[in-house]
């Protein structure tokens, strides 16, 4: 039976990656899928790829205003909002010294008011709906512990984590469930971007950054988008109706908590 039969879902960031992953699989399960992207032009790529059941919605997440329409236009198109999956992000890397306010500024605006702006405005919409709902955080291994190189980024993560315990904690009162998925290493353009990021920072040749993350995985691989989307489809169904503000790690054994 279709675990997400009947269900309207609104991911961000769904053009491409792993957010295209779980758009996929929700629309296996029987959901119908609103690919959110900043990007419409991919955004629209992927929603005709998926088929009828996907449909694409322009969305920025540092924008209210965009992320008010985001959830009109799935009220208009699905006539409601059943689960949330805030995936939107951005990553940089830098030497301490040579963080700027640019890119603090951007990957706060995205990562964590974004996640929390797009989750108050889903949360609102499920509650004037009065059946609750699902909401599901992309955190990272990243929000677990700092890296040298990844202060900003890890510590917007670390932000996903806290936010999905107080919200988690707040909405389940009106049955929306709110929990996180921490990923580990993900293949896909993301991480050509961080692996050429780290080629110029530690004097890498291309490639070999992922080589060396790759060969430190315990499961001894990068992940896929595909080996994540058993637990984006587990806490977006009833089965998870009593999991409440966790963070998953769904990483290849490389964080244990
Ligand atoms: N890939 C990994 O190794 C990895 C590991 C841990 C966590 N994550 C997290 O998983 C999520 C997805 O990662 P990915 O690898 O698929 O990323 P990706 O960069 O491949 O895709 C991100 C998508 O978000 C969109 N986007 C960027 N800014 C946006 C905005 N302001 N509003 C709406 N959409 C916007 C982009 O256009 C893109 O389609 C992110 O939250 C990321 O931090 C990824």
């Amino acid at each position: 039976m279709a675990r997400l039969g009947g269900k309207s879902a609104l991911i961000t960031g769904a053009a491409r990656g792993i957010g295209r992953g779980f758009a996929q699989a929700y629309i296996r399960e029987g959901a119908t899928v609103a690919v959110a992207d900043i990007d419409l032009t991919a955004a629209q790529a992927t929603a005709s790829e998926l088929g009828d059941a996907a449909y694409a919605v322009h969305l920025d997440v540092s924008d209210q205003d965009s992320i008010d329409a985001a959830i009109s236009a799935v009220v208009t198109k699905a006539g409601k909002l059943d689960i949330l999956v805030n995936n939107a992000a951005l990553f940089d890397a830098a030497e301490t010294v040579d963080i700027t306010r640019a890119s603090y500024d951007k990957l706060y605006a995205v990562n964590v008011a974004g996640t929390l702006f797009t989750m108050q405005a889903a949360a609102k919409q499920m509650l004037d709906q009065g059946h609750g709902g699902k909401i599901i955080n992309m955190a990272s291994q990243a929000g677990r512990r700092g890296e040298g190189l990844v202060l900003v980024y890890c510590s917007t993560k670390a932000a996903v984590i806290s936010m999905t315990q107080s919200a988690g904690l707040n909405l389940i009162k009106h049955g929306i469930n709110v929990n996180a998925i921490a990923p580990g290493v993900v293949d896909g353009e993301h991480w050509e971007h961080v692996d050429s990021m780290f080629a110029k920072l530690e004097n890498k040749k291309p490639g070999q950054k992922k080589a060396e993350v790759s060969a430190s995985v315990p499961a001894g691989r990068f992940a896929t988008p595909d080996d994540l989307t058993g637990m984006a489809v587990f806490l977006a169904s009833a089965e998870s109706d009593y999991i409440v503000s966790q963070t998953y790690n769904v990483d290849g054994g490389q964080w244990m908590s």
